[in-house]
């Protein structure tokens, strides 16, 4: 398999500007010479002024929580909006050790942990202010917002008002209370932001252990058995033996208004229900919107919804996610791909809003390829291309997805048994976003030099000084240049030996030729980033540090490990990107 970025044709890209940083497990941030961060905001750390700082032994209240910030931040996107700077930052999941306090069980024991836990997920939105240097949020400011698990949603799209997503509390289909599990961002070029509800199954739980499961229910995971969640034993919308449908209303990608903070959030049926990871979202040449999805399981899919409107800046586009075409990707061996629709033709479903609920079946019936679980998707500023982190997939060629779909290895996912992942790119058919063709190669392919030669070692473009495993977040910058974020294995041992702690790096899309920017502290991931309007701050999400109790992020000494964001500047004052 020919992988290691350098285009055929393309112009250099932009000059790296710093020198790279050796991986390291140290329990700090690490960027090279002439970089500075800061932390901006922690989990719990309050929005409003009647909240409260975080009691690290009980790890706060509900009532703490829904005034603070969020755990476990994932993916943001910057507004400005009356010229203030908003920040809207996904919160993932919840460390548990450090929510229900340090001295427990780190299990949910009461309805208030419950609460507490609901509160610390979805999206926190923050104005954040810097003063002499320093960024920092700005107390009650009328738009910081929390919503929550409880917070109420509008249904919208195809499968609105649908009998499969009709409940005792809501018979109308339309209304749903909440959104969980918020991993990856995007952003509209009308100032919305777009939150992509991921790994929703986890959620919920059968009051009837021997409930029969339906088929629907297994191919995205959903189970009898709590997952040390406990959210179905206080909030009965949890329990699938009561609600069977409550499943059918979660898994969405979530439009959101910043700049309005009693706006209802909507999701976006039309984007299809998948364990969404981003969406990536351009305009084609056409004015249609084309948003890029991943599905992160082993042996899921790619997805492309296309717009039946057109944008016009300046008109009100407020609807134009929820009509339009949904596809799948199909990767042939030869370097060429096709969208495959999925439509009630394509697909024998009866209607597109059955494809919207139940759309990893669509994408079967298609026979879309199976990928090595898409992550983040970045399109290329240029609009030439877009690419896609696939993190790893240790079942690749050994067993199926949870369709029964095969898995064999094919070509953008080329090694058996993927324990170190690969960047993907493909580019339009006449640079349009729209068209149904396109053609692909792989821009890295992650390993260790160090360790296996073979596949295993990586592509030429991976050396022993830039190595890592399992990139995740991605995005580019302002210059074109790729910024590549990691959630891989940091033992630094064995198949990771000398890779040390999560990192995030820089690829130049044109040379191919990648360099370490930032090591993580120890057990975080690296994920979420995003600019200022001038560029000279860049906002990066440290998710879960110390998750096994080996990290005091940022706190230091014996404190509790918070999830943050921080802000990275130049100690010359000049961009990051
Ligand atoms: Fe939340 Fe696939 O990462
Ligand atoms: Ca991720
Ligand atoms: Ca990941
Ligand atoms: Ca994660």
């Amino acid at each position: 398999m020919s992988a290691g970025g350098a285009r055929t044709a393309g112009a250099r890209g932009a000059p790296f500007r710093f020198d790279p940083v050796a991986a390291n497990t140290r329990d700090t941030v690490t960027l090279p010479e002439g970089y500075d961060w800061h932390v901006v905001v922690r989990w719990a750390d309050p929005l409003w002024s009647n909240g409260q700082a975080l009691d690290s032994v009980t790890g706060g209240t509900g009532a703490s929580q829904e005034l603070a910030f969020g755990d476990n931040n994932d993916g943001m996107e910057l507004f400005s909006v009356e010229q203030r700077t908003l920040l809207a930052v996904n919160n993932e999941y919840v460390n548990r050790h450090g929510l229900f306090g340090t001295s427990g069980s780190g299990l949910p024991q009461s309805a208030d942990d419950v609460r507490k836990s609901k509160a610390a997920h979805g999206v926190s939105i923050v104005e954040v202010r810097q003063v002499a240097g320093v960024w920092s949020v700005v107390m009650d400011s009328p738009f910081n917002r929390r919503i929550t698990a409880d917070t109420p949603m509008d249904i919208t799209g195809p499968a609105r008002g649908h009998p499969l997503l009709r409940t005792a509390a809501d018979p109308s289909g339309v209304r749903s209370l909440g959104t969980w599990n918020n991993c990856g961002s995007g952003k509209t070029p009308w100032g919305t932001f777009l939150t992509c509800e991921e790994n929703f199954h986890f959620y919920f739980a059968a009051s009837d252990p021997d409930l029969q499961l339906p088929q629907a229910f297994k191919r995205y995971g959903i189970g009898a058995s709590d997952r040390n969640i406990g959210w179905s034993a206080h909030d009965e919308r949890f329990d699938v033996a009561k609600h069977p449908h409550e499943p059918n209303r979660v898994g969405y990608v979530v439009e959101i208004d910043p700049a309005d903070p009693a706006s209802i959030p909507r999701k976006r049926t039309a984007l299809g229900r998948f364990k969404h990871e981003n969406a990536e979202l351009v305009i084609a040449d056409s004015g249609q919107v084309v948003v890029y999805m991943g599905d992160d399981e082993s042996g899921e899919f790619l997805y492309r919804f296309v717009s039946e409107g057109r944008y016009r800046e300046g008109d009100d586009n407020a609807e134009l996610l929820d009509a339009g075409t949904l596809f799948a990707a199909r990767f042939d061996d030869d370097g060429r791909g096709r969208w495959l629709e999925l439509t009630p033709a394509a697909t024998g479903f009866t209607s597109q809003a059955e494809i919207c609920v139940h759309t990893r079946q669509a994408a079967s019936a298609v026979r879309a390829t199976t990928m090595d679980r898409p992550e983040w998707i970045a399109a290329h500023t240029d609009g030439t291309e877009v690419y896609c982190c696939l993190t790893n997939n240790r079942s690749r060629g050994r067993q199926p997805n949870r369709g029964g779909d095969p898995t064999p290895i094919n070509g953008p996912n080329p090694r058996a048994e993927n324990q170190y992942g690969q960047i993907v790119r493909w580019r339009p058919a006449n640079g349009d976003h729209a068209s149904v063709d396109f053609s692909w190669d792989l821009y890295v392919m992650a390993g260790n030099p160090l360790v296996h030669a073979g596949p295993s070692a990586g592509s030429p473009n991976l050396t022993p000084e830039n190595m890592f495993n399992s990139p995740d977040g991605l995005a580019f910058d302002s210059k074109g240049m790729l910024w590549i974020q990691t959630d891989g294995a940091y033992s630094d041992e064995g198949d990771f030996a000398g890779q040390g702690n999560n990192q995030m790096l820089v690829g130049d899309p044109a040379t191919g030729e990648i360099r370490r920017f930032l090591v993580g502290p120890r057990e975080c991931e690296v994920t979420g980033v995003t600019w200022s309007a001038d560029r000279k701050t860049m906002f990066v999400g440290i998710q879960h540090p110390g998750e096994r109790g080996g990290s005091h992020f940022p706190g230091g000494g014996n404190s509790v490990p918070r999830s943050a964001v921080i802000a990275i500047t130049r100690a010359d004052g000049e961009r990051v990107g």
